[in-house]
């Protein structure tokens, strides 16, 4: 880590240096620091905090080199109704996302940003979305304000040192990151753990290929190469130049006889992604390795399949809800340390706890919030979307395929949500077409991932609502677009699944979920290979009542039944409540999707 004044030209990327250059100019740090990416410099940067009262260091017999980190209770989630799409035209952002005009945004922002850092350090990260040999690397350059996006952004992205000279020596094209938290420290007053600001914009330039983010923290928000990189603005890039980039988990598949299947998942945010990409299998002889828990980049291989890397290098985790009995891949990740905590509670022995880490809570804990906290305090010790950051490499069912560049042939697609009702435990598409028509009715109730309500149903196409960089008719066009291009035998089959339909009795969970998924990924897989049984139901192929293995299953066959049944007054409501999202996307809805929606119709009304 080398400090600088912001004069001294740092990098031999001319288009890089003028820009640091610019953006110090506007907002006034005391220093820049260019980010090496090293053990020491983590090590500073972590110390630095835990002596701000940023950060706890925790018991390192617990959690070596572990942190825990407690936001400000207002900065705790993305905030979708502050991000925005600026593209030039304001019919290319679409009916879903927020639109400003570029040039009047900027002009608003820029007045924020200045003198945004006085009293602080600039940190300038070069980072690479997916591998720094990947035959077009991604690059991407954070300059931020906060510590704790430096550290989120080592575990979450490759960043660093070697990203800066290949990039110097391409003099590589990148997409700029500007990020502050707006709270300069002006005055002699003293710093607080958690800075941020009460206005906040995460906004996206997508023709400039430039992110600004102003006023949060968290997650989503702040770690520009995430969400507003490796969704938003890459969905862009995607469209421009024929790939795609997904809100999707990667998960690597071996049958008992040793064949391998690449199955990829996208389900909204809190809705079961990093739960899949680790599942240990429910049943024997199946075996389940990790590609990727939450973005997928795809794109067309020489022998015509759609492969898919995982652009990122950590995992950022929901914390409540992850234990032995749920996820016990994610529990032997963290264990291992390098992780950062934030918005979990503290055990009064200096490890960290959330709600399902175990069944029974300690007696005593420091909440999220830094109150004292009892099981009788009747109120969670976590925040609902509290997380975990924590190395992708760390994770023991890592699949090498991982470190490929060239990523993974996929053969199945599931879509997945939140449904209470209707949504079968699991159904297979048609075709192509129909399969794009599942994704872009997809449906989920929303969760604390974001700030707003929680448990409202809302369409969520390919789980990519807040994700897509322009305009949700345009990106559903896409998908089909991606279809025409290849030979149908090689595209994978789309499913849909639903681990989360409620008995409407007790109105407990159908399916118990988890490790016994693996019972419905082996019927995907089967499917693939021809050797499945289906029946057709309006809305698409269902497995027939033996087709699903039940060997060791904890449930009985009538309420699995339940979990399958495609009941078609629920559809029949459904349907208007599609066409009331399909007028909402206007006319630029591509006419294959309407003509899936009129056939769904007839078969509703017919059965
Ligand atoms: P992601 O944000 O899509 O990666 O979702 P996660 O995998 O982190 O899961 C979010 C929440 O859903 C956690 O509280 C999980 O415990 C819960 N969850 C995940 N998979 C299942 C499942 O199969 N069944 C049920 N009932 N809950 C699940
Ligand atoms: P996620 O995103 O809920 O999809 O993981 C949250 C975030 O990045 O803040
Ligand atoms: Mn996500
Ligand atoms: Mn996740």
């Amino acid at each position: 880590m080398t400090t600088i004044a912001t004069t001294t030209p740092r990098t031999t990327h001319a288009d890089l240096q003028s820009w640091v250059d610019e953006v110090a100019a506007l907002t006034q740090p005391d220093e820049v620091v260019w980010c090496d990416g090293s053990q020491e410099e983590w090590d500073r940067l972590t110390t630095q905090l835990v002596e701000n009262g940023t950060f706890v260091r925790l018991d390192p017999a617990k959690k070596p080199n572990s942190f825990l980190c407690q936001s400000d209770p207002t900065d705790v989630a993305r905030v979708e109704d502050r991000t925005f799409i600026a593209s030039e035209r304001e019919e290319d952002a679409g009916p879903t996302n927020n639109w400003v005009d570029p040039a009047e945004l900027k002009a608003t922002m820029t007045e924020l940003y200045r003198g945004s850092m006085r009293g602080r350090t600039m940190y300038v990260i070069p980072f690479v979305m997916g591998h720094l040999d990947a035959t077009v690397p991604m690059f991407g350059v954070e300059v931020t304000d906060s510590a704790y996006v430096v550290t989120n952004m080592r575990i979450m992205a490759r960043i660093g040192t070697p990203v800066l000279q290949t990039m110097e020596e391409l003099q590589a094209p990148f997409v700029k990151g500007l990020h502050s938290v707006g709270d300069p420290l002006v005055d002699g007053r003293p710093d607080v753990p958690w800075p941020c600001s009460d206005t906040k914009y995460i906004a996206h330039f997508p023709e400039t290929r430039e992110i600004w983010s102003y006023g949060s923290g968290y997650g989503g928000n702040a770690l520009l190469g995430k969400k507003c990189y490796a969704l938003r603005i890459a969905s862009a890039m995607a469209r421009d130049e024929g790939w795609m980039a997904e809100h999707m988990l990667i998960l690597k598949l071996t049958s008992p006889q040793g064949t391998t299947h690449y199955v990829a998942g996208a389900f909204p945010s809190q809705c079961g992604k990093t739960n899949l990409a680790m599942i240990e299998p429910a049943l024997e002889g199946w075996s389940a390795e990790m590609v990727g828990d939450d973005i997928a980049w795809m794109r067309f291989g020489p022998d015509g399949r759609l492969y898919a890397v995982n652009p990122e290098f950590g995992l950022f985790g929901v914390a409540p809800g992850t234990g032995m009995h749920t996820n016990p891949q994610a529990v032997r990740t963290i264990e291992q340390g390098n992780s950062i905590f934030t918005n979990v509670a503290l055990t009064d022995d200096g490890d960290v706890w959330w709600e399902g880490l175990s069944e029974a809570p300690p007696s005593h804990l420091t909440d999220w919030k830094g109150n004292d906290w009892t099981p009788e305090s009747g109120v969670p010790s976590s925040h609902p979307n509290s997380r975990f950051t924590t190395p992708a490499k760390q994770t023991p069912m890592i699949a090498p395929e991982y470190d490929n560049p060239d990523g993974v042939p996929i053969d199945a697609i599931l879509f997945g949500g939140r449904r209470k009702t209707t949504v079968p435990l699991v159904y297979e598409s048609r075709d192509w077409a129909h399969g794009v028509f599942v994704g872009a009715t997809l449906s989920s109730e929303t969760t604390a991932a974001a700030t707003g309500a929680v448990g409202v149903v809302r369409r969520d196409p390919m789980a990519m609502l807040p994700f897509i960089g322009y305009h949700a008719g345009d990106y559903m066009q896409h998908w089909l677009d991606i279809g025409a291009h290849a030979d149908p035998a090689k595209l994978p089959k789309i499913f849909q699944v639903n681990w989360f339909r409620r008995d409407e009795e007790d109105g407990s969970f159908l399916w118990p979920g988890y490790g016994d998924n693996a019972r419905v990924l082996k019927w995907v897989v089967e499917r693939l290979d021809g050797t499945a049984d289906a029946v057709e139901t309006p809305v698409g192929l269902v497995p027939t009542p033996g087709a699903i293995d039940t060997t060791g299953l904890g449930i009985g066959d009538e309420q699995l039944a339940k979990a399958l049944r495609v009941d078609v007054e629920d559809w029949k409501a459904e349907v208007p409540l599609i066409e009331e999202w399909f007028a909402r996307i206007g006319d630029r809805l591509p006419a294959p999707l309407a003509d899936e929606l009129a056939t769904l119709k007839e078969h509703v009304e017919q059965a």
